[in-house]
């Protein structure tokens, strides 16, 4: 098998887990390897450098994708107009990064006429099976090489990985390293392990880095206005910002009112249950002010079914279903909702929260005349009777006298 593979394309972060990977395929299969890093919006302290460190950990090239804005745009904004959201509370910004960096990676791999694609994932998460679907949806030809899974890869504990890394002169980042396992984008960040690892344990202060903590949160409140066309997100109090801009100024205005801090014990989809925490400011805000739109412009119909499909969806996102039939039905279903999705929401945050307090649309179907309790026309009290008569005509059937 080694002796079939000539060049591969390795899903590179420049952490530690990756940084002894590169060097451990070029060991074992002897070939070239190209370390493809994907700019989601992890920022400078994960990227600055990545390419000498790629080089120097003994890659043959380094290629960085500056996905940012489709990472917003065609990704998080999807997702966020199908309202998706897995077990109830979590915005999936590590899930929806999956199928995009291993979409890139694919063409990556194409373009460089390599023969295999590889990712630096574990053999018990999420994240190994949103990355593999990915490469069978687009490139069924592609050899997959999984490390961490391999019974030759001994580097699975971190003093193996330091100790290889040390030996071979790889640069490995000298800071204390967080004992905290940390995925981060332009959407959110993602903390798993430690002390988390006990459901008993509540994260502590110094835990959170897109956010402040709640005790720290300005007692004066913060309004942010934002602007929706067609279910996406444009602007920002007033500012039209393109995709991932519109996010990171959101996630600067929730970071510091503590908004968006999730703690849950979820059912990963290899049926552990694990415990993570998550920061997703700006992401908690749009969320909160897409659901007061749909709330205004959606008959009830139309959006009792919606839920529906944002369960399904969120499923489909979790379960790295990106590129499938389903996804593309689903957004089908999604769009044709979202035409009159358009207006603006005020947005109140505040200690921890993001709530509406405001909310209008050039298709509301709100009709004040029609709520208030004063009569009007357009509604005959008295047409209620008979429509109760009828909608109740089983709980007579059962009901006693
Ligand atoms: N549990 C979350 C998910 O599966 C987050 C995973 C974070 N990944 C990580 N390498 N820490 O989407």
């Amino acid at each position: 098998m080694a002796a079939d593979i000539r060049k591969i394309v390795l899903a590179y972060s420049g952490g530690l887990d990756t940084s002894v990977i590169l060097p451990w395929l070029k060991d074992t299969y002897g070939c070239k390897v190209i370390a493809f890093v994907a700019d989601l919006g992890q920022g400078r302290g994960e990227l600055a450098g990545i390419e000498t460190k790629a080089l120097a950990s003994g890659a043959d090239k380094c290629v960085v994708a500056d996905l940012r804005r489709e990472f917003a745009e065609q990704y998080c904004f999807k997702m966020l107009a199908a309202g998706a959201v897995y077990e109830q509370v979590y915005l999936m910004g590590t899930a929806i990064a999956r199928p995009l960096i291993a979409k890139a990676q694919v063409a990556c791999a194409l373009r460089e006429k390599a023969d295999a694609v590889a990712h630096g994932a574990t053999g018990k998460g999420n994240d190994q099976v949103r990355f593999e679907l990915t490469y069978m949806a687009l490139a069924p030809h592609l050899a997959i090489l999984a490390p961490w899974k391999d019974p030759r890869f001994k580097l699975t504990s971190r003093e193996a990985a330091l100790a290889y890394a040390k030996a071979r002169r790889i640069p490995v980042a000298a800071t204390k390293k967080s004992a905290y396992s940390r995925d981060r984008n332009l959407w959110h960040i993602a903390h798993e392990g430690a002390d988390l690892e006990n459901p008993l344990n509540e994260p502590t202060d110094s835990l959170w880095l897109m956010s402040v903590p709640l005790a720290k949160a300005p007692s004066r409140p913060r309004y942010v206005t934002v602007g929706f066309k067609s279910g996406v997100p444009r602007s920002v109090d007033g500012t039209r910002l393109p995709g991932h801009e519109l996010v990171a100024a959101l996630n600067a205005i929730g970071g510091k009112h503590a908004v968006g801090q999730v703690d849950l014990v979820e059912n990963r989809l290899v049926g552990i249950k694990s415990r993570g925490v998550y920061e997703t400011p700006g992401g908690t805000i749009l969320y909160e002010a897409h659901r007061a739109l749909e709330a205004l412009v959606l008959d009830r119909e139309t959006m009792h079914y919606k839920q529906l499909v944002a369960q399904k969806y969120a499923e489909v996102v979790y379960y790295g279903q990106w590129f499938s039939p389903l996804r593309e039905a689903l957004d089908a279903f999604v769009a044709s909702t979202q035409r009159q999705v358009t207006g603006t929401v005020r947005v109140k945050c505040f200690k921890g929260h993001a709530t509406v307090a405001g909310v209008c649309s050039p298709y509301s179907l709100y009709s004040g005349k029609l709520a208030s309790f004063t009569m009007g026309k357009g509604y005959t009290p008295s047409d209620a009777s008979g429509f109760i008569k009828l909608f109740g005509l089983q709980m007579r059937g059962r009901g006693r006298d």
